[in-house]
């Protein structure tokens, strides 16, 4: 199977917002039986990043994709290793959910030079020249950070005086790290009175989300809210408050990004208050992208997931079909 020659010429400029709500059904006709993809994944932080994998694994499947897939473990220098690997095996395309934003080009002008087409994938990468990838796959980060933001201004509206946040982050220099908390500072410069006293890197993990809130409750007293970049960051920090003698969502209120089936059954019992979603099932969408680059049809710059977000009554009625 051979990528189209002038694919780069055929590529439609544009932004076109899909859903990436529903499971991985084949889309089956659209070219991509026997492609060989490789695809270069972040590694396994966090229940989307897992879920993201299975989605991938199962839509490659269906679609008849000869998926080489390799982990990262959360190392650049990994993903650097696997795409040059791919470049040598002269794989049909190369796709990747870059572990940070920048430090690409090199690698991306090497694919080029080979000829293969690359799609970036749920992560942005910084880069000068954005024609060294064909399109990019993904959640709008800073939308994510200003829901979490408009949230705590309206949930804070009739409240005089300082609220105190601290903000548990992304792995640092990743692109969900740095728009979310664009999105979120955005968002609560409507009201003077949210301050963030305080922010760590999570690294989007269980333990470490624990460990800087733990950090934060023996630094600061009164800390009145925690914006956490993932569920699983914001779990490890119900974990903590719990342990401080405090109660998760009534002392403390909690807004965290993801929308995992742990995070919204969290949400349901009250200890959360509030969940954006970020949707990691994008394998049907990513393998319907790969048919088309490959078969010389055009794809937009730039797919966006379609996303929503949850209070307590919405997870609730969502938790009992939840995929991830
Ligand atoms: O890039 C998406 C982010 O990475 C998810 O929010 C987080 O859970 C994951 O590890």
């Amino acid at each position: 199977m051979r990528r189209a020659p002038t694919l780069l010429a055929l590529l439609l400029v544009g932004l076109v917002t899909a859903c990436g709500g529903g499971e991985d059904a084949a889309p089956g006709g659209a070219g991509q039986d026997g492609v060989r993809l490789g695809f270069s994944q972040v590694g396994t932080e966090s229940a989307w990043r897992l879920a993201n994998t299975r989605s991938i694994e199962h839509a490659a499947t269906n679609a008849g994709v000869r998926l080489d897939l390799r982990i990262a473990d959360g190392k650049q220098e990994n993903q650097a290793a696997a795409i040059r690997e791919f470049i040598s095996a002269d794989v049909d395309v190369i796709a990747f959910s870059p572990v940070v934003e920048t430090g690409w080009d090199t690698l991306l002008q090497e694919a080029r030079d080979a000829g293969i087409p690359v799609i970036v994938t749920d992560r942005m990468v910084d880069t000068t020249d954005t024609s060294l990838f064909v399109t990019m796959l993904g959640s709008d980060f800073t939308a994510e950070g200003r829901k979490a933001g408009e949230w705590l201004v309206e949930h804070y509206r009739d409240r005089h005086g300082r609220v105190r946040i601290v903000e548990i982050e992304g792995t640092a220099g990743s692109a969900p790290a740095n728009q979310r908390r664009a999105g979120f500072a955005e968002a609560i410069k409507a009201d003077r009175d949210l301050q963030v006293i305080g922010s760590g890197d999570g690294d989007f993990t269980r333990a470490q989300g624990e460990q800087v809130m733990a950090g934060f409750l023996a630094a600061h007293t009164g800390i009145d809210a925690v914006f956490a970049h993932n569920d699983d960051e914001g779990l490890g920090a119900v974990e903590a408050i719990e342990a401080a003698g405090k109660r998760p969502g009534t002392d403390i209120k909690i807004i965290t990004v993801d929308a995992s089936r742990d995070g919204l059954a969290a949400l349901a019992e009250g200890r959360l208050n509030y969940v954006v979603e970020c949707n990691p099932l994008l394998g049907s969408q990513l393998m319907e992208l790969v048919g088309k680059v490959t078969t010389g049809q055009t794809v937009p710059r730039r797919v966006v997931v379609d996303e929503t977000a949850f209070d307590r009554e919405a997870a609730k009625a969502v938790l009992h079909n939840r995929q991830y």
